[in-house]
């Protein structure tokens, strides 16, 4: 901690008093932690950013206004105190506060912002429940003076500094993009304003800065990056908030070589800042083999159990519904659990139902037992299957039988509520994995049509542009997404730079050319102007910060989040407008 840039009001932090300090006199600002009254003296916990420091208003020290005065130093007021640090008596030096060997003899208390009971306690006891999550957002400016909540936004606060840092050191230009836009197509809704001067037209907020900062390429800005904040109106969960920042950067002239080190130079100085030491570079990962091993283009490498596939063990002496799976084009895939032979039949109907959320018909189980095998997989697998897994006593199998599509994302959910529920220990505490070679087309389950994977400007892979007349779906692109822990920390790609190759895309994506003209015409026109081989990613800074402060939840890291019902309850958004304002902008509410 700094020492404080002493201002008119005060001299010093709460949080930087120490032995050495004794003797000084300081004037602190802060807000009443805690009160207790010890029949004769009275200590407060003052507490500002930096910490808190215990002050004590007794007869020895005090004047008698000073004294008379304390009934009224609340919990949560804000006060001034004026005083001198001393050495707490012998035996009575607090170990677990970092000022617990001094206090401060009051001399002067002033109360400069008194206080009603507040709605949510902020200097809580250890072990005491915070309060519900809804009060606290609806209480925010009262929830961000706990320490530890604060201690987040102290830790983001130096990773934004670290990553400017970071990049402008490597020749990065920061440039702010704008926030009326037109709709950016990265996959999610996207929130419209409408424009006053032109009744019926509507500015889109950017979903990312994707566009400009290919635009900034082909105007030889060369390395860009910004601290964008996005807005994609989609469903709310842990990790997704409507507004978001990225780390958001492009070079020219670049592979993805280029990239993968530049990512991995942030995330490692990044993983430094809090405290952490990882290595690069990143193992990496084709996409077919992450699916294929782990069910997941995220997995979370921390820990070992891989899917196996069992087709080709399938036979005689297998059950009938699994032949005829297997008969169908289907595969039989499983995982082995070491110790997994614990779980109990309410655990194991519990983690068949997570596979039928993913649309698996179900899974089979056995365990590896004393007496020997047991559960229905013992049978419906057959002995050639199960010989081929070298069970050992303990283990548990779960097998699922289906299309790649379903049965493959079925067991990657399986896999980590297994970890879960058994609190498997992680091998490694840091597993990054860069997981690569993804398909540039995805079919869209409701209407299958072909959909981009991730944004219309990624390029394919080199080997695979024939593909692209022939065979679309097959085709790899050069999108690349850095993964931590199972979480997915950002996305990239080389990006298209041949108009004829770009307008090749927007016609397999279903686009007419009209309609590629009409909403991407000024790419078009702008590649055919001497546009430079780019390409970039973006880093969700959020999660970043989430997941460096150990926090679960997004909310834990940005200063006024939204509810998981889309609201923000603070100020109390959205809310409807007034009629004049409408009518100004010719639009009428029929709701
Ligand atoms: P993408 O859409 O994958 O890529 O986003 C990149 C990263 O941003 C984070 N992120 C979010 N964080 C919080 N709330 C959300 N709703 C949310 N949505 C995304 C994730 C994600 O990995 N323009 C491309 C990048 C590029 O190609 O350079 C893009 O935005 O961590």
């Amino acid at each position: 901690m700094a020492s404080l840039a002493a201002t008119s009001m005060r001299s010093h932090w709460c949080g930087e008093l120490r032995a050495a300090h004794a003797g000084t006199e300081v004037r602190l600002g802060g807000w009443v932690h805690r009160r207790r009254d010890l029949g004769g003296i009275v200590f407060v916990d003052l507490r500002d950013r930096e910490g808190l420091v215990q002050v004590a208003i007794g007869p020895g020290w005090s004047p008698p206004q000073t004294m008379a005065g304390t009934g009224a130093l609340t919990a949560e007021a804000a006060i001034l105190v004026r005083g001198v640090v001393e050495r707490r008596p012998a035996g009575q030096a607090n170990a677990e506060m970092a000022t617990g060997e001094v206090e401060v003899h009051a001399t002067e208390v002033t109360i400069v912002g008194p206080t009603v009971t507040p709605a949510i306690p902020v200097g809580r006891v250890r072990g005491e429940a915070l309060a519900a999550e809804e009060s606290r957002l609806r209480y925010r400016y009262l929830d961000l003076r706990r320490p530890e909540l604060y201690g987040n936004f102290e830790l983001r606060h130096r990773l934004l500094q670290r990553t400017r840092r970071e990049l402008s050191d490597r020749g990065f230009l920061e440039v702010e993009t704008p926030i009326l836009t037109k709709p950016t197509p990265e996959g999610a809704r996207d929130f419209i304003v409408p424009s006053r001067v032109y009744p019926g037209q509507f500015y889109a907020l950017p979903q990312s800065p994707q566009l400009y900062k290919q635009l900034l390429m082909i105007s030889g800005f060369d390395r860009y990056f910004q601290l964008a904040r996005c807005f994609r109106d989609e469903d709310q969960r842990a990790d997704r908030q409507l507004e978001f920042t990225q780390i958001d950067l492009e070079c020219s002239f670049v592979g993805p070589e280029d990239i993968y080190a530049v990512t991995e130079a942030v995330l490692v100085a990044l993983w430094q800042e809090a405290g952490a030491t990882v290595e690069a570079p990143f193992p990496r990962m084709a996409y077919r083999d992450a699916m294929a091993r782990f069910g997941t283009d995220k997995p979370d490498l921390r820990f070992d159990l891989e899917i196996r596939d069992l087709t080709a063990r399938i036979g005689e002496g297998s059950g009938e519904f699994l032949r005829a799976a297997v008969a169908r084009g289907e595969r039989v895939r499983a995982l082995v659990i070491p110790g997994g032979a614990v779980l109990s039949r309410k655990d194991l109907d519990a983690l068949a139902d997570d596979a039928k959320t993913m649309r698996a018909s179900g899974l089979v189980w056995a365990k590896h037992v004393a007496e020997g095998l047991t559960g229905p997989g013992a049978k419906a697998l057959g002995a050639e299957a199960l010989a081929s897994l070298d069970l050992a006593p303990g283990d548990l199998v779960l097998a699922c039988a289906g299309r790649d599509g379903v049965a493959l994302p079925a067991l990657g959910r399986v896999r980590l509520e297994v970890i879960r529920r058994l609190k498997l220990e992680p091998k490694r505490a840091h597993a990054f994995v860069w997981i690569e070679q993804f398909p540039l087309f995805d079919r869209d389950l409701e209407t299958g049509e072909l959909t981009f994977m991730h944004h219309p400007f990624t390029a394919p892979h080199p080997d695979d542009v024939a593909l692209l007349a022939t065979n679309p779906e097959a085709a790899r692109s050069l999108h690349y997404d850095p993964v931590y822990n199972g979480v997915e920390l950002g996305s990239g790609s080389i990006r298209i730079t041949d108009p004829a190759l770009q307008s090749l895309v927007f016609a397999r994506l279903g686009l007419s050319a009209e309609e590629a003209e009409h909403r991407f015409g000024f790419l078009l026109e702008a590649l055919r102007t001497g546009a430079p081989p780019h390409g970039g990613i973006a880093l969700g800074f959020d999660r970043i910060a989430m997941l460096l402060t150990g926090g679960d939840s997004l909310r834990d890291v940005i200063a006024f989040p939204k509810t998981a019902a889309a609201r923000a309850l603070f100020e109390g958004a959205p809310t409807g407008v007034r009629q004049e304002d409408l009518d100004v902008l010719r639009l009428k509410v029929t709701v």
